[in-house]
């Protein structure tokens, strides 16, 4: 038997001018795009920005529906939109935030599952690590690499 004890890192920031230029007009996109969310049931706006090996900022929301189970988060929405756009065009950088009735949350923004799953299937697909950004009025948190958020994760690889 082997114990297995996993390392994980994970820049945390209570300051959102203490993340660079580049971090900042990430979030900046994924808090305007959370305007534009689809979510009158949860009122949870979920707002996501990918930012992509050719310098394109894709943005996403979530987009609910009366049938619960057929909506779709934001992650998700921008990272399949980005690749129906540029299928060959890595991510670099993922930022992801959500408001509520009163405002912006504490923070930070926790991608669901299925979500986490998706990030480490992109990684796969163009084989780099994505910087994940998950943005909150009091607390950011900052992973390199979807390992770090789903670790033991399912891969194409064990598909054979
Ligand atoms: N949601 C996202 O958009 N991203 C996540 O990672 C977590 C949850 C959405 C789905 C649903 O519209 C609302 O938040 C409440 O669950």
């Amino acid at each position: 038997m082997v114990k297995r004890v996993l390392r994980i890192t994970a820049d945390e920031y209570d300051k959102l001018s203490d993340l660079s230029a580049n971090d900042q007009k990430l979030i900046s996109a994924a808090r305007e795009s959370a305007e534009n969310a689809y979510a009158p049931y949860s009122k949870f706006c979920v707002g996501a920005a990918v930012l992509l090996a050719n310098g394109e900022i894709i943005k996403g929301n979530n987009q609910e529906n009366a049938d619960f189970t057929d909506g779709l988060c934001a992650e998700r929405v921008a990272l399949f939109y980005a690749h129906a756009i540029y299928p060959d065009v890595a991510v670099k950088a993922l930022a992801v935030t959500a408001k509520t009735r009163s405002g912006l949350i504490a923070g930070p923004a926790q991608p669901c599952g299925s979500c986490r799953q998706v990030f480490i299937e992109t990684e796969y697909r163009f084989r780099q690590p994505i910087r994940l950004i998950l943005d909150g009025a009091e607390k950011i948190m900052v992973f390199n690499g979807a390992g770090n958020l789903l670790p033991f994760a399912f891969k194409p690889d064990q598909l054979g």
